[in-house]
């Protein structure tokens, strides 16, 4: 199997047809990042992006995205190291609790903004509703996104 993460092809050799492309990221390639939550698509925890849209990887089968580009968390930032604006305000408004569940709220919420740079307060809500946080972080998240869009966090 070759898959594209991150910008560069990787050649694998995956038991079956139908190994997640979580466990592919994970095992194979060390790529972290994506976190293994609920495993049936139901937390967000896993979310990457295959060609510029959110998917669950948990129940994305590798197969299915052979010769399409795969970004994780750990691509998100420039290749010179300079955060996505989401990252940055992740960090200026200390985001996470536990922080198991961020890397996919990041990632969701990246594709929110490339489709609509300047979200409403709901817009931010709907956008990132596949994504659980048991630790209860969706106030930040949704300053987060609103910070990084260069909106009004207040409104
Ligand atoms: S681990 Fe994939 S949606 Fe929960
Ligand atoms: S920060 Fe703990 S699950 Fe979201």
């Amino acid at each position: 199997m070759r898959l594209n993460v991150n910008g560069k092809d990787y050649d694998m050799d995956v038991p079956n047809a139908d190994t997640p492309l979580l466990w592919v990221l994970r095992d194979y390639l060390g790529l972290v990042g994506t976190k293994f939550g609920c495993g049936i698509a139901q937390c967000g925890a896993c979310t990457v992006h295959v060609d510029g849209n959110a998917m669950f990887s948990c129940s994305t089968p590798a197969a299915v995205v052979e010769g399409r580009s795969i970004t994780t968390i750990e691509g998100l930032a420039d290749e010179d190291g300079t955060l996505h604006p989401l990252q940055q305000a992740w960090i200026d408004h200390d985001v996470p609790q536990c922080g198991y569940c961020q890397a996919g709220q990041i990632m969701r919420a990246a594709v929110l903004l490339e489709e609509n740079p300047n979200p409403t307060r709901d817009q931010v809500d709907a956008a990132l509703s596949p994504n659980l946080c048991r630790c209860g972080t969706y106030n930040r998240i949704r300053t987060a996104v609103l910070a990084a869009a260069g909106g009004d966090i207040e409104a």
